[in-house]
């Protein structure tokens, strides 16, 4: 199975890391119409943030789902890797096969449920750690493995309240039970993912949390944590033969315990167990404006796209689709190459702003596929191939991915992945 979209990987300065440069966009983002310039600088720091609030032994698991939240996952991952993270969630398993061919040899999870034996066959051969989410989920899996005379580490996903993967948290100890008797699945981890943590009312992550809490005490209760010599583990009867020792599975003595997004790992220390799994906050955002004077995070993410067009407008002029914007004045006008097929949301028409020349300048009539509107009149010196930053700093004005969040009524992980592939990554170390 080979599904991954091809990323540029360009430095614009300080080539310090040998990053694959490769596909069909690498002939030069630089000089494109539109890209997305990702702070490899920022990324490490950030990092570097995270793990002074984690004690020694908490693990930094990154979660590098949606193509790294749309900064390029392959390269991203190995700034990752060398910045010390312990291993990466992915979302599906294209995802996780990226990763490995990229060479990234650390635990990579998968978060989303696997169903078929093709896709157990795959998460075998590429050694990728899978979620089971159900018992009917665990005995495919070991079904399969057994055909393929293969074994496994896998993730137990308990529901704790997010209502959406997972085996009921009340039902614990009858899934360890089952996945313990089961010789091809070695559980890696017991997982649980929070529902609000980024909410300031601490209520429902606090149910949450003494669930997983409970769940944890009665599995210890039941000897389930001296996993290796427990004797109510024996493999069920009927499983035959030698079964394959699992890659990696002498590291980890018992299964690794987490719940913890960015927001519960910035929140409280008590949240982080065996290891954190960020996603956000290693990007250089903040989960929720609370949340902000727990760490100094740096945006990694800029979206920059060049002038293709200047030209003067009379007063009544109307402005792109629709004529959504109607000039009521003389007006200087600069069309800008990018638009909504490149992930700058139609819905920002007329709400959003962009930097030129360290100015702000207000975005005019509807944004069309593949190029938008902005209006320049304050700006008599621009010339075309000038560049435009739609999501970045110039000097010290700033437009950042909350902002358009907020403008939209979503949240900045939605805009984040919202860039299309269209759109090259390039790689800067600042
Ligand atoms: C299961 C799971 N864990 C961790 C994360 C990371 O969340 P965040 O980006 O808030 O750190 C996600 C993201 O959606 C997730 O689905």
């Amino acid at each position: 199975m080979r599904i991954g979209k091809q990323m540029t990987t360009e430095f614009l300065e300080g080539d310090r890391l040998s990053l694959a440069l490769r596909g069909r966009e690498a002939y030069g983002g630089i000089h494109q119409r539109a890209w997305v310039e990702v702070d490899l600088g920022a990324i490490t720091t950030n990092v570097q943030q995270i793990q002074t609030l984690l004690a020694p032994q908490t693990e930094l698991m990154a979660v590098v789902k949606a193509d790294a939240y749309g900064h390029g996952a392959t390269f991203v991952a190995q700034v990752l890797s060398q910045a010390g993270v312990s291993g990466f969630a992915v979302a599906t398993i294209p995802e996780g096969i990226e990763l490995r061919e990229a060479g990234i040899d650390q635990p990579i999870l998968v978060l989303g449920a696997a169903h078929t034996p093709d896709e157990v066959k795959a998460i075998a051969h590429w050694q990728l750690q899978a979620t089971l989410c159900t018992p009917q989920q665990a005995l495919l899996f070991s079904a399969s493995l057994s055909r393929l005379n293969q074994s496994l580490a896998v993730q137990l996903n308990l529901d704790t309240g997010m209502s959406r993967l997972g085996t009921d948290w009340q039902q614990a100890i009858e899934f360890v039970e089952l996945v313990q008797r089961l010789p091809r699945l070695k559980i890696a981890g017991v997982y649980s993912h929070f529902a609000t943590a980024d909410d300031p009312d601490p209520t429902v992550l606090q149910q949450q949390h003494q669930r997983f809490q409970q769940a944890i005490a009665q599995l210890r209760a039941m000897g389930y944590w001296d996993w290796q010599t427990s004797p109510s583990l024996a493999p069920l009867s009927g499983s035959k033969g030698e079964v394959p020792p699992i890659p990696g599975s002498s590291q980890s003595p018992r299964p690794l315990l987490h719940i913890a997004n960015s927001a519960a790992t910035l929140m409280d220390t008590a949240l982080h167990y065996d290891l954190v799994r960020v996603g956000l906050a290693i990007y250089g955002l903040y989960p929720a404006p609370h949340l902000q004077s727990c760490l100094k995070l740096k945006s990694a993410l800029q979206v920059k796209a060049r002038i293709t067009q200047i030209k003067k407008i009379e007063p009544g002029t109307g402005i792109s689709y629709g004529h959504r914007f109607v000039a009521q004045s003389p007006m200087q006008i600069a069309v800008v190459g990018i638009g909504y097929a490149d992930g700058v949301p139609r819905n920002l028409s007329n709400q959003m702003q962009v930097l030129v020349q360290g100015e702000f300048a207000p975005q005019v009539g509807a944004i069309t596929m593949d190029q938008l509107m902005i209006d320049v009149s304050h700006l008599p010196s621009l010339r075309v191939g000038e560049v435009v930053t739609l999501i970045g700093q110039e000097g010290d004005r700033a437009i950042s991915a909350e902002d358009w969040a907020a403008r939209l009524g979503t949240i900045s992980w939605e805009i984040l992945c919202g860039f299309k592939h269209r759109l090259p990554r390039i790689a800067t170390v600042n």
